[in-house]
């Protein structure tokens, strides 16, 4: 085996934190149940976090991100596991204090370890990645709360990021009706790939939205990834018995609304998170993303890219500015 692999580190030196890519020895890396050789990793709003020195996500530095692994077992103590299978890692704890995925190699616990689904390359798996799980988890969600395609239309906002982008392909591709809400102007990307009947700007959705206790009640469901005015003007646009699931704080992690969206409509608030969800729920998840809830235009919506240039993909997310998915290539 390789005596040195390769890796985005990031280091702190009086608290100003810089990342560079660096040859590691592999004797460095922890050692845990199972090492894989990683094919792809891909690159979610956490790991700019990770690496601009968030504490809340990273605590101990040096450190290699990467919330997202996917790649080939290498060894393994553990039965269930074998030397070659493909395998996918999301979440737990890799790429937060554990090193992760944007190193050529990680070694984790047995326990976090989920069996590529049939259907899906290891490839397409980083083009999903932390954001499509999360996506799955929030279509999934809504669905079992009752949400169905006939009840009208839904909402999704930061439809150009990786989870908003990935849930408009899934819901469109089920056949729900999906108005999306962008900062951007990429109609072509959000109607003609993604799959979205029509967009609504941020600033025109909480002018619409969220100015009273309650609005008008447009949508039967919503799945929110910002946070912000922007969940609080879905919570009050819901239809009767409506749902809306929430993932993120990109926006903002305060929300502000009464009581009577929930009292008066039996509006729901449904809470996602897909770091800690136990192995078998994120399986099944996965076995969702990879046959019927598989994007048709999954390698469209994302970008390409090797490690050499991940540290400007990691700042264009920490700004907002994202577009789709980025997946890192180990062999480019
Ligand atoms: N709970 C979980 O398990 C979980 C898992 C994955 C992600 N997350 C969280 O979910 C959020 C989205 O993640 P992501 O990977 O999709 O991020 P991303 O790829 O960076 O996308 C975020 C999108 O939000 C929109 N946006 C940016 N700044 C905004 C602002 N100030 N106000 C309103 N919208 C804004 C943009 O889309 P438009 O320009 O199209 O509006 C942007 O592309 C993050 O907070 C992330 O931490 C949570």
């Amino acid at each position: 085996m390789t005596r040195q692999f390769k890796a985005l580190m990031v280091r702190e030196d009086n608290g100003i934190f810089n990342t560079k890519v660096e040859q590691i020895s592999m004797a460095e890396i922890p050692k845990n149940e199972v090492l894989i050789k990683v094919a792809y990793s891909s690159v979610n709003y956490k790991d700019a976090l990770s690496a601009s020195g968030n504490k809340g996500v990273t605590r101990r530095f040096p450190h290699i991100p990467g919330i997202d692994a996917a790649g080939q077992v290498v060894s393994s103590t553990s039965e269930n596991i074998a030397e070659g299978d493909k395998v996918i890692v999301t979440g737990y704890d890799l790429g937060m204090n554990t090193w992760g995925g944007f190193g050529e190699y990680v070694s984790v616990p047995a326990n976090w370890v989920i069996k590529l689904p049939e259907n899906l390359s290891l490839f397409e798996a980083m083009c999903l990645g932390t954001a499509g799980l999360t996506a799955g988890l929030s279509v999934y969600n809504l669905i079992h709360s009752g949400i169905g395609k006939e009840q009208g239309k839904i909402v999704v906002s930061g439809a150009t990021g990786g989870v908003g982008s990935i849930s408009i392909a899934i819901m469109s591709k089920l056949g729900y009706e999906v108005v999306a809400i962008s900062g951007k102007e990429e109609d072509h990307f959000i109607t003609q790939i993604l799959g979205a009947g029509s967009i609504i700007s941020r600033k025109d959705f909480v002018e619409t939205y969220d100015q009273k206790a309650m609005s008008k009640a447009d949508f039967s469901g919503g799945i929110d990834t910002v946070g912000g005015s922007i969940l609080s003007g879905i919570i009050k646009s819901l239809k009767y018995n409506g749902a809306v699931t929430t993932c993120g704080n990109v926006a903002s992690a305060e929300i502000s609304t009464s009581i009577f969206p929930f009292i008066l409509r039996g509006a729901k608030l449904l809470g996602i998170d897909s770091v800690e969800q136990p192995v078998e729920f994120k399986s099944e998840i996965w076995n969702l993303l990879a046959k019927e809830w598989k994007p048709t235009h999954l390698k469209d919506i994302v970008k390409e890219i090797s490690i050499e240039q991940l540290s400007d993909v990691l700042t264009t997310l920490l700004e907002g500015n994202a577009r789709g998915r980025y997946v890192v290539n180990h062999s480019l």
